[in-house]
């Protein structure tokens, strides 16, 4: 096959092989994003990229049913909480939201919702309109009137527990006057813009690094383990949703809101009941128009439908509500100058374009880089030093080049020629081919393997990072000064610094971090105590990882395509390492029993078996490996266990349902961990049916399936 783009190729074109390659690398791209917003408080791509990757598998995903993997993204929200707090499971699990990017989109919106409900368009709908903070969720449970926990989203079902934080924020009532006795009132957490600016100058003066924007500076300033950093840190929150109640609020969202406010908390002002989705829209308009006075980041409007009734008839599916839709505004644009195109090597030897831009303001924020992907992207946009460029920016850190303008463009201005050698080691670059699709990678990588330093250096990054070792004490800027002084080289190094510093190989004492003048910095980058005390601390916390899950274990590696979610189904699968080392090494014969088992995984497809087997038969990776299960042990993995009771089975409706529409049935199965299918066959496990069924319940009889009336399948429901 002609090297091609896959990300190019229209979802109607795609063929089978080539939406399997193209599904896990959506998945490991949006793993990966996740990651840096959720885990890291720092974005990598921009929320506008991040749309278009999760749009683009849900297409797939519609077109391919069966290639749906029971990891997708699209039915999670978040990433896993981090480890420095206590973890805190939700009593209600909390979700995401679905996105529109157009009028059109709202509109649909209002007719699915309408469809599932039975409702014709002359039955009134009314929605709340309210601004979409951009900032970070939190839940707050107060019980018998008192706060008792804050937590963060996390990934959904399990927060961190922040309560000590929440518990000086002046906007987080301690206690509540005629509360429910079960409260969990959910809001978002903010920053300002006056009281960022005035933080980051505050950190800049005393040599610590700002942060990006209002939002990073929220997560970043909620999530201290020092109570008293939060507590000079302007936090604020708005009140916009609820979790568990003891009794209900009101009938209406608009009503709970009212509700809310009379309690105490601050409910945005914004937040407009619309008797119709025109209406709806039209104030999105309005917050539109208004959104550069807020003192707030906003990046879009949430409609929420007004009855609760019918949001609890509504439902969610997977990661979101179906009652409720977030309106995206359109990202912010400005023009420059671009000065020059630096080429970047990543862990994984990727080659990634970076613009140099003349300084310029793109919504409030300095932007002085932009990212350009790939060689693709440079061509196809025919990008050139010198060139007028306008960057865009949608509430992210990396900015993108949308457009040259070429009326700009100066005599003898020359194209940009993709380096076909490695910036760091001069190794070979070149785009791979996917093995099972026969088509060519559009990143452009360095064949270097761990002799090319860019890639070592962050490998180890990787190794220690938050999802992987996370050794305390020891982050980026550490691992990047010990590199470059040659005292760890690979993952191993790390676990022998005690005896090589006792040893007296090695003097840690009157070792220096060059990058910022101090000797050890947190992972938040402010000193720490002393030098001898922080090499104590640093050795404290390896000690600490010499034993460690087999799932991060696996992740740190820094396989290609195996990232947490990924390495998590490796452990599960083959419970410990040895076995899943050897059949990594077993199935380098694609015709092997080894490899057949691999694709079993579900949610492992070739792409990500040969990034397993690609590493494992490198001799130094092997041997990298060796030594360092010479000095930590990876723990057993435990296998999932399934609770629900229709979890897994297979159900079909038939005939007319009188309780529900079709939608709403099918979507209650799905909550409950079934899968519908349209006709009965031996695998079905239930036939749901109604009056008037007739070939598949004859047939459902002929193969002995399980037949219940839609009474029995509600009670069903109703208990699980
Ligand atoms: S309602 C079940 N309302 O957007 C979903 N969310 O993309 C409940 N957000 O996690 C969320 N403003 O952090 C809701 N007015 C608003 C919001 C809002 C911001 C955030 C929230 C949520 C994310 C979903």
């Amino acid at each position: 096959m002609a090297k091609q783009n896959l990300a190019q190729i229209p979802v109607s074109e795609l063929d089978q092989a080539v939406a399997i390659s193209e599904i896990d690398r959506l998945i490991l791209a949006i793993t990966e994003a996740d990651d840096a917003y959720y885990a890291k408080d720092k974005p990598k791509i921009s929320d506008a990229e991040y749309d278009a990757l999760r749009r683009r598998l849900l297409l797939i995903e519609k077109a391919f049913p069966k290639l749906k993997r029971d990891d997708s993204p699209s039915d999670k929200v978040g990433s896993a909480p981090s480890a420095k707090f206590e973890k805190s499971t939700h009593a209600v699990a909390m979700l995401s939201l679905d996105n529109a990017f157009s009028d059109d989109d709202v509109v649909d919106f209002d007719k699915r919702v309408r469809r599932f409900l039975g409702l014709d368009e002359k039955d009134e709908l009314a929605f709340v309109a309210e601004p979409k903070i951009d900032g970070l969720s939190l839940n707050l449970r107060y019980e018998d009137g008192d706060l008792k926990i804050a937590a963060t989203r996390g990934d959904g079902a399990v927060g961190e527990n922040v309560t000590t934080n929440a518990l000086v924020i002046d906007d987080i009532p301690r206690a509540l006057k005629n509360a429910p006795d079960v409260l969990e009132v959910r809001g978002e957490i903010y920053m300002a813009h006056e009281d960022f600016a005035a933080l980051n100058k505050r950190l800049e003066e005393s040599q610590m690094d700002p942060f990006a924007n209002p939002r990073n500076a929220a997560a970043g300033s909620l999530r201290q383990l020092d109570a008293a950093i939060t507590a000079k840190r302007p936090l604020k929150f708005f009140a916009y949703t609820w979790g568990q109640v003891s009794e209900p609020l009101a009938e209406t969202h608009s009503g709970a809101l009212q509700k809310l406010k009379k309690l105490g908390f601050k409910v945005n002002s914004l937040a407009k009941r619309c008797a119709s989705v025109e209406d709806a829209i039209k104030h999105y308009r309005k917050i539109e128009e208004h959104r550069a006075t807020l003192e707030y980041d906003i990046d879009g409007v949430v409609y929420k439908i007004d009855r609760l009734d019918y949001q609890q008839r509504l439902g969610f599916v997977s990661r979101a509500p179906r009652w409720a839709i977030a309106h995206k505004f359109p990202a912010e644009k400005a023009t420059t100058i671009l000065d020059d195109i630096e080429v970047q090597v990543g862990r994984t030897g990727k080659l990634t374009p970076v613009a140099r831009l003349r300084p310029v303001t793109v919504g409030g924020v300095v932007v002085s880089n932009a990212t350009l992907h790939n060689a693709d992207e440079i061509e196809r946009k025919d990008v050139r030093k010198g060139d007028t460029v306008i960057v865009q920016r949608a509430g992210d850190v990396i900015p993108q080049i949308v457009e040259v303008d070429k009326s700009k463009r100066k005599k003898g201005a020359r194209k940009f020629k993709f380096p076909d050698r490695c910036p760091a080691c001069d190794s070979h670059a070149v785009n791979e081919v996917n093995p099972a699709t026969g088509v060519a990678d559009v990143d452009r990588r360095c064949t270097g393997g761990l002799i090319c330093p860019a890639q070592a250096v962050e490998r180890l990054k990787h190794f220690v990072s938050r999802l992987a070792f996370d050794i305390e004490g020891l982050g980026e800027k550490q691992i990047a000064s010990f590199f470059e002084q040659g005292i760890i080289r690979e993952p191993a190094d790390i676990f022998t610094l005690r005896g090589r510093q006792e040893a007296g190989e090695i003097d840690l004492f009157t070792y220096k971090n060059k990058a910022n003048g101090d000797i050890y910095l947190d992972k938040d980058g402010h000193p720490v105590a002393t030098n001898k005390k922080s090499v104590q601390n640093l050795f404290d916390g390896i000690e600490q990882r010499r034993a460690i899950s087999l799932a991060r274990f696996i992740n740190a590696l820094g396989i290609r395509h195996v990232g947490e979610t990924n390495a998590r189904l490796f452990a599960t699968h083959y419970g410990d390492v040895e076995t899943f080392r050897d059949a990594a090494v077993g199935a380098k014969n694609t015709e092997s029993d080894a490899y057949a088992e691999m694709l079993t995984i579900d949610g492992v497809g070739a792409l990500v078996a040969q990034g397993v087997i690609d590493f494992f038969e490198e001799d130094h990776n092997r041997d990298a490996v060796n030594r360092l299960l010479s000095e930590v042990t990876p723990l057993p993995a435990e296998r999932p266990s399934s609770d629900s009771a229709v979890a897994g089975k297979t159900v079909v409706f038939t005939g007319k349902l009188e309780l529900m529409t079709r939608d709403e049935a099918k979507a209650q199965a799905q909550g409950m961990g079934a899968k519908v299918a349209g006709s009965v066959s031996a695998k079905t496990d239930i036939l749901v049916a109604g009056p008037g069924a007739g070939s598949k319940l004859k047939k459902a009889n002929e193969l002995g399936v399980k037949v219940l009336t839609e009474q029995e399948w509600v009670k069903l429901a109703g208990s699980a």
